[in-house]
């Protein structure tokens, strides 16, 4: 295809909005899809997502429009995540592409993650095509989100399109702003290959499969490419789009977006940002790249039965192959014995992770408390010259005679809220640390930017906002660095034995709040023993907080008075049950339940 005549575009929405809604209309519309097809959506194709209703893997798709003037268009549709979790996939398909659709719900109107994406494609230099979606709803205002869009985000939106996807209104004005308001493609034919390697996955029968944006040159089976910044050489075995079905294709010419495959085992041998070039006429210098993505969210996850240690090994590598944002290494735990301590770009990221354990592959797996990364600075000693480390998991915490100084991620938050809920958005805020620095106003609606320290978002910040809010408040954050902050490892200890898996590092400031609420709750989930338990939060030697379980009465089919033997075999069977679940920890044994409840805490 010709350059004039290929549109690149993604999809920037909040959650929810209907950014795929849109594209599966958008599909339909130009022939991709049938209707029986369109019943489900298409765009996001794994169980969870479907369930979730969240866009995981960014996907590209395919479509050939006539437009009114009679012309045939090459539509690249970039679908795109939308929660802050996954922001870095936002920016990756972002650059491949040159304009976007910004949709916006039309009763809901602007929200804190939409602007954090629009800002993003702004910085790309893209052609920003306004979407009012949603029209249909009573509660629709599309006037008042108009001048919201123009107010909020600064762009003219006068002849914002208005649609619903839902049934179908303005779809096709949609497909004509598409090609009347974005840009063509820029590239030259004749040039030394030079494609940018957008995104990879892999898939069962192809292999590694690879989306590549072209920006010079052509890519064509056969061809001998080179990976510049990995530096590796493979062979093209294919080349083609999806439509969205799979469809190969004889090449990929300058500003086209398709995929390619080549044998590639291993999603970690493919770099997003690369350039991919040919060995016998190389380009002369790579695409700028893109950030390495880090995790930032660490926890434990063990299997509930021992036995399954080697399952959850075999599917957390499976799992890996798909995803090179996670990391995991093997841990053990006193408390719940072996298994992985995992790294996470959030804590979506980390749940959806869970949850594909749990269900995909069958695994029954305790979660520790998601943590951190902190840096810390040793003091010099004898033994060891360490001067710094970083600190994944509190287990393990140095001796605190050794460190210098603690540092901990900090971010700036912004959070939209409607008024009525700024009040307890700010004491929530307040609670966890944070530093207010701007709020302002807008039709209505509260915009106000926190500076807070990760540790205290990753608990259950999130969540929180939802409720007190009722869902209304949306929230976007960006990493901005570490701080030193007071921060010491919290031990709990039951029956004077510390629990590894409890552990956590705390604000020294929150530390006796977290350390009682701890003990209170496994009070509660811990069974009474023949003897008292104690159980106390501690900081090293300094008890902060302390509960006692009562011991109880020596024999439990006490209470039956003797009488009715088949009542006290149920009872003794029943606690049979129970130990098999138990964790024995010292003299004292913690049902799984316990953990799984202590560490869920808010
Ligand atoms: P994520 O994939 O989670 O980012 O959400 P999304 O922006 O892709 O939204 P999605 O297309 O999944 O739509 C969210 C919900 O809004 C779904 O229940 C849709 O059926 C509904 N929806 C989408 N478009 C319209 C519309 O035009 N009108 C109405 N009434 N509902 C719509």
């Amino acid at each position: 295809t010709d350059l004039s005549h290929i549109r690149n575009f993604s999809i920037i929405a909040h959650i929810d909005h209907g950014k795929s809604t849109l594209a599966d209309r958008l599909i339909q519309q130009t022939g991709g899809l049938t209707e029986r097809e369109m019943t489900s959506q298409v765009l996001d194709n794994m169980e969870i997502e479907q369930e979730r209703g969240i866009t995981i893997k960014a996907q590209t798709v395919r479509l050939n429009y006539v437009a009114n003037n009679g012309e045939t268009y090459e539509l690249n549709l970039m679908d795109t995540p939308g929660h802050v979790d996954f922001a870095y996939e936002v920016s990756r398909s972002l650059a491949a592409c040159e304009g976007a659709l910004l949709v916006v719900d039309a009763a809901q109107g602007v929200e804190a993650q939409t602007l954090a994406n629009v800002y993003q494609s702004i910085e790309h230099d893209h052609e920003i095509v306004p979407v009012i979606n949603k029209i249909d709803l009573p509660a629709a205002d599309p006037e008042r989100v108009r001048t919201e869009i123009e107010d909020i985000i600064g762009i003219d939106a006068s002849e914002a399109v208005l649609t619903s996807a839902k049934s179908g209104i303005g779809i096709a004005e949609t497909l004509e702003a598409i090609v009347a308001k974005i840009p063509p493609p820029k590239g030259d034919r004749d040039a030394p290959l030079k494609a940018m390697l957008v995104d990879s996955w892999y898939d069962p029968y192809l292999g590694v499969v690879i989306l590549v944006r072209v920006i010079d040159g052509v890519l064509k089976k056969g061809l001998r490419v080179k990976f510049m910044q990995a530096g590796t050489e493979h062979l093209i075995d294919r080349v083609g789009c999806f439509r969205p079905k799979i469809e190969q294709l004889p090449e990929l010419g300058p500003g086209e977006i398709g995929f390619i495959t080549a044998q590639i085992k291993e999603v970690a041998q493919t770099a997003v940002g690369d350039t991919i070039t040919t060995v016998v006429r190389p380009a002369a210098k790579a695409l700028p790249g893109f950030k390495q993505v880090q995790p930032v969210v660490f926890c434990g996850m063990f299997p509930v039965d021992a036995a399954d240690f080697e399952k959850l090994r075999e599917s957390i590598s499976r799992l890996r192959l798909n995803d090179a944002s996670f990391s995991f290494e093997m841990e053990t735990s006193a408390a719940l014995g072996f298994g992985f301590r995992c790294g996470f770009l959030g804590l979506l990221h980390l749940e959806i992770i869970q949850e594909r354990l749990t269900r995909e592959y069958d695994l029954d797996l305790i979660t520790t408390a998601p943590s951190v990364v902190y840096r810390i600075q040793l003091n010099k000693s004898r033994t060891d010259d360490a001067r710094e480390i970083m600190l994944h998991n509190p287990a393990d915490y140095p001796d605190p005679s050794r460190i210098a100084s603690i540092e901990e991620p900090w971010i700036k938050a912004v959070i939209y809220t409607p008024d009525e809920y700024l009040g307890s958005i700010l004491k929530l805020c307040q609670d966890r640390r944070g530093v207010q620095k701007d709020l302002t106003y807008v039709g209505g609606r509260a915009q106000v930017t926190y500076e807070l320290p990760l540790n205290e978002v990753v608990f259950d910040f999130y969540d929180r906002l939802k409720s007190i809010s009722r869902g209304y408040a949306s929230f976007d954050y960006e990493q901005i660095g570490l701080r030193e902050g007071d921060l010491v490892k919290m031990n709990i200890l039951v029956n004077a034995e510390p629990v590894d898996a409890l552990s956590m590092i705390v604000h020294r400031g929150v530390a006796e709040a977290r350390g009682r609420h701890m003990c209170e709750r496994l009070k509660d989930l811990i069974p009474r023993h023949l003897f008292k338990v104690p159980i106390q939060a501690a900081i090293g030697g300094k008890v902060i907080a302390r509960e006692t379980i009562a011991a109880m009465r020596k024999d439990v089919t006490a209470k039956c008075y003797g009488g009715d033997i088949s009542r006290k075999k149920k009872l003794l069977d029943k606690q049979k049950k129970g130990k098999a679940r138990m964790r024995e920890y010292g003299s004292v044994s913690i049902p799984q339940e316990a953990f799984i409840a202590a560490l869920r805490m808010g």
